[in-house]
């Protein structure tokens, strides 16, 4: 059997574990092992790799390990590199890229260490073809993971390529988008399943939206993009191709369950525009709204997940006459008198870094879970809206009719019955209408209204996504400069303290090269 490690966002260890446990449930040889901050050990054969890339919606990345050893200082580690039958995976045309992650490593260099690693894959190519391949740190095809704690030196072979949060169908980034695989572990730590409602009222470019819409089409993570075991040396297309027409599509709901908005009309579109190339066939209504002014979309309570604005680049939108601190103050104060009235029954999680958010909102919360955003501490706060927060709460939870109506008769607002139907949307579509400024115009209700009693919803239009629905003049205005999705630094393979760097270009001078023995390769199934 092979090990395997599969990093994931820190905090979502328990939940990774518990998703491979379901993933392992296909698989006779695939096992769980246990937990360590960052990531889940594993081990099964090749082809559990291939499964755990194209179902794991929470690991970052599945890493064969190659060998490991003690070690005392930087030659232990070139000898065992040295050592490894690299040439059975791939070849010289390959292209490599090294990435290192140490904790509490008395060595004192990580950059040196990852030089030695990338000189030791080199050499050994070169001692037996006359040639290496080369390093390309952008688009590798390999992506070989050093990994030291204070005696072990771990060196794996990554399967997965791009880190595993890309999914291959987003295009456009909205204001720091979550990572894919994160807000697919907040469904699950939040306790969401398919067919329970789920709103997002400040959606952005509908992360949570996608996520949950594929889980409930029965859409695997990883069936849109391709995977660095694709090209190894001994990749079987055959059970890879198996396993993928094996993927049985989930019926598609009748009503929707599932419903976004944001106060920005470029985040809706961008919302909609990455639920239709995720692969999204059934409607997810999604509305531009402020906040303050939502209502719950359905009757029956569900629950309320959201990734709030947070920090000066991406604050609250709202009253701009308003300075940013005031600004997030009122909006969660009233917000809060949302939620009350209007949630009741309803779960509200709120993922955010800003630890103060509870004081905010005024409200304590049932449950905080910490996690990493990256390298931003975050936490995930419950709030449970008990009915009889307040008494004017409608006997239909002040559910909001424009949702339902408009999704339950198929009404202009569709998607898939164009775009036209919606006025304010249409007005604000295209490049014309940055984020910034529809936001300074669209916000329905200035925040400075937080001590009011919350008003009636503005009956916006709702527009749901459907195949051949949607806009494709997504604005250009949001960029591509958020962290999580754009960037690829992917997760450390098991510590809590990362610190990686590539391998540089250059070589340095060459070492002379220990005797070692092989270490053995991981086994094929069926051997
Ligand atoms: C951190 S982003 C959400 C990112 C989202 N989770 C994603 O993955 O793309 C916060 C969102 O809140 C929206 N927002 C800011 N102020 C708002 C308000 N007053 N009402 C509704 N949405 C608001 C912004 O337009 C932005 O899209």
């Amino acid at each position: 059997m092979t090990s395997y490690f599969c990093p994931c966002p820190r905090g979502m260890e328990a939940a990774l574990a518990e998703e491979l446990g379901e993933i392992a449930q296909g698989s006779p040889t695939l096992k769980v092992h246990n937990q360590v901050p960052g990531g889940v050990h594993c081990s099964g054969d090749l082809y559990d790799a291939y499964r755990i890339n194209l179902h794991s919606r929470i690991a970052s990345r599945v890493l064969m390990r190659m060998a490991v050893c003690h070690y005392d200082n930087e030659n232990d580690i070139y000898d065992l590199v040295l050592g490894t039958a690299w040439e059975e995976w791939f070849g010289i045309d390959h292209t490599i890229r090294v990435d290192v992650t140490a904790i509490k490593s008395p060595l004192k260099s990580l950059e040196f260490i990852t030089l030695k690693i990338k000189d030791a894959v080199c050499d050994r190519f070169r001692d037996m073809y006359n040639k290496r391949p080369s390093v390309d740190t952008r688009e590798p095809d390999m992506r070989i993971v050093g990994f030291l704690d204070q005696r072990q030196f771990i060196i794996y072979l990554d399967t997965s390529g791009e880190a595993l949060f890309k999914r291959g169908w987003r295009s456009e980034t909205g204001d720091a988008p979550l990572r894919e695989n994160l807000a697919a572990g907040l469904l699950r730590v939040a306790g969401w399943k398919p067919g329970m409602p789920l709103f997002d009222p400040m959606c952005g470019s509908g992360t949570i939206l996608c996520e949950a819409a594929q889980m409930v089409q029965g859409i695997p993570p990883g069936a849109r993009r391709r995977f660095a075991f694709e090209k190894f040396y001994d990749f079987d297309p055959q059970p890879w191709e198996e396993m993928k027409a094996a993927i049985k599509p989930r019926p598609l709901p009748a009503e929707p369950t599932i419903f976004g908005s944001d106060i920005s009309g470029d985040m809706v579109a961008m919302a909609r525009h990455n639920l239709k190339s995720a692969g999204i066939l059934f409607d997810v209504p999604l509305k531009q709204i402020e906040a303050q002014q939502v209502q719950a979309p359905t009757a029956e309570p569900g629950i309320l997940l959201t990734n709030p604005p947070y920090g000066e680049r991406i604050g609250v939108r709202g009253d701009a006459s308003l300075e940013e601190d005031e600004l997030a103050k009122s909006f969660y104060a009233a917000f809060s008198g949302t939620l009350k009235q209007r949630f009741a029954g309803w779960t509200a999680y709120f993922f955010t870094a800003d630890l103060g958010l509870p004081k905010l909102l005024r409200l304590k919360e049932a449950r905080k879970t910490p996690f990493f955003n990256g390298a931003l501490e975050c936490r995930l706060f419950r709030f449970d809206m008990v009915a009889g927060f307040n008494r004017k709460t409608t006997g239909t939870m002040g559910s909001d009719p424009t949702f339902v109506q408009e999704s339950a008769s198929g009404a202009p607002a569709r998607a898939d019955q164009g775009l036209g139907s919606d006025p304010t949307f249409g007005q604000k579509r295209g490049r014309e209408a940055g984020a910034e400024q529809s936001a300074a115009q669209e916000a329905a209700k200035p925040a400075s209204a937080a001590a009011a009693p919350v008003a009636p919803a503005a009956a916006g239009p709702w527009a749901g996504t459907k195949a051949g629905g949607g806009s494709s003049a997504v604005g250009s205005a949001s960029g591509a400069s958020g962290g999580g999705a754009a960037s690829d630094a992917g997760d450390a393979p098991e510590p809590a303290k990362m610190r990686r760097a590539p391998a540089p270009a250059t070589q340095p001078a060459r070492q002379a090269r220990p005797t070692l023995s092989r270490p053995p390769r991981p086994p094929r199934k069926g051997s």
